[in-house]
């Protein structure tokens, strides 16, 4: 999804130059793909991580439309580039376009990271970027999703949540709600009450899950009582006029002790605002952003991802110098599944 509807002039802060190694003839090139693509705050994020990590690597966003999304794909491969990003519309239609896939892949059925692999005399597959020298036999996409796991390890360090045993209300069955829904019926969520406005998507995420994980406790419908974890996986929000994803005569959000709104982007949507002053802990989808591309990062270079100063590119592309949000009017919004 990742709506943003109107534009900012000076939206993409740069990396500093004196930070990032100077272009030359031995740079590596990582992209973004989506449609459209302007105001990914990918690109902040990465290159701000590949300075900190001393790489000689850049990351670009490109629009690319659908139907050129296996040649960029080939052309990416061509170029040897070290690996790719996809969004919004592209993550179901890559799993056709690659060439090999991870467990992630086979588990979420979308593919958001792509790694490209050179294959040498000894048969064993290698990043591209490793064959400096040496040509490589053969190259390779291989197929990656890092945006369900990014969902558990957004809610443990964002808002301290252990999915494992915990009452969770998910609030939409759209595509992101699909993978929360499926993920925290991986991690052995204790119950799950799914809630959507097409109640027959609701059910029938239900009954997937319950094909799937026999153990787990899952309902369509409001909870009674208290819930750990309230989560929003609707575009509800996105727009200042929104009314509440959830509602308030068959749900408060006081019966949350944790809200967390997969929209990043107004920084606290009127969800996130009316749990705060219901006193229940919140979070945005930042973080789902942060760890899908720290993940990302990890996959291409080996390297631990320096957390802290991709968080902090994020928050300074998305909301300015400070944490404080901008100006309603002039900032596109975009949630995390984007
Ligand atoms: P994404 O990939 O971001 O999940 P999506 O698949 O289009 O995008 O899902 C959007 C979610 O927001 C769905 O749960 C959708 O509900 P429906 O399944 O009934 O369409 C929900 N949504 C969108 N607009 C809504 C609205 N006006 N009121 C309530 N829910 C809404």
């Amino acid at each position: 999804m990742g709506f943003e509807l109107s534009l900012r002039l000076n939206y993409n802060h740069r990396v500093p130059e004196e930070l990032a190694s100077p272009i030359n003839a031995s740079t590596r090139i990582c992209a973004v793909y989506g449609f459209p693509i302007k105001h990914s705050a990918s690109p902040a994020m990465q290159n701000a991580a590949f300075a900190a990590l001393g790489l000689n690597w850049r990351y670009i966003a490109c629009e690319v439309a659908p139907e050129n999304l296996r040649t960029a794909i080939e052309g990416a491969k061509a170029t040897r580039l070290v690996g790719l990003n996809l969004t919004v519309p592209h993550k179901l239609l890559a799993v056709d376009f690659v060439d090999a896939f991870d467990e992630s892949v086979k588990m979420w059925g979308a593919v958001n990271t792509i790694r490209i692999e050179g294959r040498d005399k000894n048969g064993t597959w290698l990043p591209i970027y490793q064959f400096t020298d040496v040509h490589p036999e053969k190259i390779r996409t291989h197929g990656f999703n890092t945006d369900a796991e990014a969902i558990t390890r957004s809610l443990r360090e964002d808002l301290n949540i252990e999915v494992a045993g915990s009452r969770v209300l998910l609030l939409g069955a759209g595509g992101a709600g699909r993978v929360a829904a499926l993920k925290l019926a991986a991690e052995n969520v204790g119950e799950l009450f799914l809630v959507n406005r097409t109640h027959s998507k609701a059910s029938a995420v239900a009954a997937e899950i319950r094909r799937r994980h026999l153990n787990v406790k899952i309902q369509v419908g409001y909870p009674r009582g208290e819930v750990d974890l309230c989560i929003n996986a609707t575009s509800m929000g996105l727009s200042p006029n929104d009314p509440l994803p959830v509602d308030n005569k068959q749900f408060s959000l006081r019966q949350a002790h944790a809200v967390y709104d997969m929209i990043y982007r107004p920084a606290e949507t009127l969800f996130l605002q009316t749990a705060k002053a219901g006193g229940s802990r919140i979070a945005n989808g930042l973080g789902m952003l942060l760890y899908q591309g720290a993940k990302a990062l990890e996959i291409w270079s080996g390297q631990p991802a320096p957390i802290a100063i991709m968080r902090a590119a994020l928050e300074k592309n998305i909301y300015g110098e400070s944490t404080v949000q901008s100006p309603q009017s002039t900032v596109p919004k975009s949630n995390a599944v984007g």
